[in-house]
């Protein structure tokens, strides 16, 4: 029931000298040889790279196709990144479907609708997208990669994608505009080693950290089968410091992002739209 894509794109290896930069539209050997899908182009797929298992939780909402739009632009930039995307819902849907198909990344589209109200929103489909790593991934396979819990709401720069992507067990950096202040950060001692955190919200917390401040070796995830997010009896933001905790110590923790000092991820929100939401065409997807 899984959409994935092919791996590999098919560049001629010439076109691999160009920068894979924002201007690639009007480079003129782009446009001869990529018309058929203008925005359809990945990175090439390196066999050299860990990849980067990147889990988003998604639900139906008004901004959804705008936040995963402006997300999959994103990650187009980003070599060797398979998003897994988990609809909170009964069925796919056609929306987030041809959504994806028209990325052209390579991704893996999955759901699941979880009934009872929970306290965080998400950790079912992101234990959802887990069970499917271990599912289809091998302990023993000698695939480098790591994983990455980034929403759709959030903005992403691309250098937090370098940063992450030789994790080896647990790496951790700031996080702009989460816990109500301007940025929660990682203390980072002398000798380079996360100590501690930087934040307003529950500053006892072992792991006090935003879902989308820290990345876990994939073999890491693998191994220790047993380790999942909580559906229940689980207070508004611990839960990642009780995922982190069966998982390291603190002072496995990678301190990144130039030792905790620099904000490559935003909890930016897409505001809703304004009123007459009920105008126009319903069949018109915005
Ligand atoms: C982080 O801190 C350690 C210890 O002070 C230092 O050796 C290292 O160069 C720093 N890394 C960066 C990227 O600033």
């Amino acid at each position: 029931t899984t959409g994935q894509r092919d791996r590999r794109f098919h560049f001629v290896r010439k076109q691999q000298t160009f920068r894979m930069s924002t201007f690639r539209n009007i480079l003129p050997s782009w446009n001869k040889d990529c018309t058929k899908h203008v925005y359809v182009r990945p990175p090439p797929w390196s066999d050299s790279l860990p990849t980067i298992y990147t889990i988003t939780p998604t639900y139906k909402r008004y901004v959804q196709k705008a936040d995963l739009t402006r997300m999959s632009n994103t990650l187009l930039h980003v070599a060797n990144l398979h998003w897994i995307v988990v609809e909170d819902s009964k069925k796919k849907t056609t929306l987030v479907q041809d959504l994806l198909k028209k990325t052209g990344l390579n991704y893996t589209h999955l759901n699941v609708h979880i009934l009872q109200k929970l306290t965080s929103k998400g950790s079912g489909q992101r234990n959802l997208a887990l069970k499917w790593l271990r599912d289809n991934i091998s302990v023993n396979d000698s695939n480098a990669g790591v994983v990455y819990f980034a929403d759709d709401d959030n903005t992403y720069s691309l250098e937090l994608f370098d940063e992450m992507r030789y994790t080896k067990k647990v790496s951790v950096w700031p996080v702009g505009f989460a816990g109500s202040v301007r940025y929660e950060s990682c203390k980072v001692n002398e000798l380079g080693k996360v100590y501690g955190w930087e934040v307003k919200a529950s500053p006892n917390r072992t792991f006090a950290i935003d879902m989308a401040g820290f990345a876990v070796n994939l073999q890491l995830i693998l191994s220790k089968s047993d380790v999942n997010f909580r559906l229940f009896n689980i207070s508004h933001g611990k839960q990642e410091t009780r995922f982190l905790k069966d998982l390291v110590t603190l002072s496995d923790l990678e301190p990144k992002a130039a030792n905790c000092t620099k904000v490559l991820v935003w909890h930016t929100r897409t505001s809703a739209p304004p009123q007459f939401r009920s105008f126009g065409d319903p069949n018109i997807e915005t």
